[in-house]
């Protein structure tokens, strides 16, 4: 049977990033019974940013509300919570002896966010992320790792990292494929195009957060930054309109040319109001059923985290054991 893996880490609120470059196709793809999904809340991964205790535990419930909103709920999905398999955290020192400093360095996330942070942040568990990130996937013999553009190489490494051991031990792991929604992979912040949207930005006025309410919706996207001139085009020269452009074409499901022609003579204010239109649209009821779910006092969270972490532990144990007996590990 074919597995899908991915995870949403519970940093902040989901953004209109994440529902576009990822999320938005899950709920369909779970229901296909022929493929089991497996959709996981990373939240040993958050620890790279130190959050408040309160606020992960938070976080971490409402990522899980959003999986069920966004329709991840049938018996052959399940959602579970990483640090409830504590599976991934013992492969991932295995796998630590099957990765080069080397591997490392080159990945992008980690320089990004180590020349960001000064020696202090510069911590272990942020250069090592990838590797949890390569033990959650391996774990569930994974073939499939839906996920946006800025995760693609950490499945890159997990798949020279499994390749690497399977040389070495035999055939133990499945070698995952990323994959990569052609149209919204990398959603940008509205009012800097050229970083893309991000949940664990302290500023959240460049990014379309899934809880905002109409009114919030309507402001960010009137003060998005456009490029020079009033044409609604894309274009090399025209970062800002590509980005609004690209998340109208995949709301309205209109190619970007016939909103191009749509706008023609139009000006950026009509084209602004309409998206903001859109965009409420999309996220009102994924909205009420999420809000519906956090309020039910947990109980349908809680049900999901059990499904899922059933099915999830027996998969991971039986991966770990398979790894530890072949490595004379007892
Ligand atoms: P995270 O939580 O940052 O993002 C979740 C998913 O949303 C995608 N995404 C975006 N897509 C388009 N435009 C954007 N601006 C944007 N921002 C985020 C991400 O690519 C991702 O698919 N390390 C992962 C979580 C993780 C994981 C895993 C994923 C941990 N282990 C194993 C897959 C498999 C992360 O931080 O994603």
């Amino acid at each position: 049977m074919k597995r899908i893996v991915s995870g949403i880490k519970p940093t902040g609120e989901l953004t209109l990033g994440n529902y576009l470059g990822a999320m938005r196709r899950w709920g369909e793809m779970s229901a296909n019974p022929d493929h089991e999904h497996f959709f996981f809340v990373p939240n040993l991964h958050a620890l790279t940013v130190r959050p408040e205790p309160k606020t992960l535990h938070t976080d971490s419930r409402a990522a899980v509300a959003w999986l069920l909103a966004m329709g991840v709920d049938h018996d052959h999905s399940y959602i579970f919570m990483q640090s409830q398999v504590p599976a991934h955290s013992e492969l991932t020192w295995i796998l630590n002896n099957y990765t080069t400093m080397g591997e490392l360095n080159r990945m992008t996330q980690f320089k990004d966010k180590a020349l960001k942070s000064g020696a202090e942040g510069q911590l272990v568990g942020l250069y090592d992320y990838p590797v949890l990130m390569a033990a959650d996937i391996l774990l569930y013999d994974a073939d499939e790792v839906p996920v946006g553009e800025d995760q693609k190489q950490h499945v890159e490494l997990t798949r020279d990292i499994a390749t690497r051991f399977n040389n070495l031990h035999g055939d133990v792991f499945r070698v995952p494929q990323p994959t990569v929604q052609s149209e919204g992979a990398r959603i940008m912040n509205l009012q800097d195009p050229a970083k893309k949207m991000s949940k664990s930005d302290t500023d959240d006025s460049g990014n379309i957060l899934l809880t905002d309410d109409e009114k919030t919706i309507v402001k960010k996207i009137s003060r998005a930054v456009t490029d020079s001139g009033s044409v609604v085009s894309t274009g090399a020269d025209k970062p800002a309109l590509t980005n609004l452009l690209t998340i109208h074409s995949i709301l309205a499901g209109k190619s970007i040319e016939e909103l191009e022609a749509a706008y023609a003579g139009k000006g950026y204010g009509a084209f602004k109001e309409d998206l903001a239109d859109i965009v409420v649209e999309t996220l009102a009821p994924l909205q009420k059923h999420y809000h519906q779910l956090m309020s039910e006092g947990n109980t349908k969270i809680d049900q999901a985290l059990e499904h899922g972490w059933w099915r999830a532990s027996e998969l991971a144990n039986a991966k770990l054991a398979q790894v530890k007996e072949i490595l004379g590990l007892f």
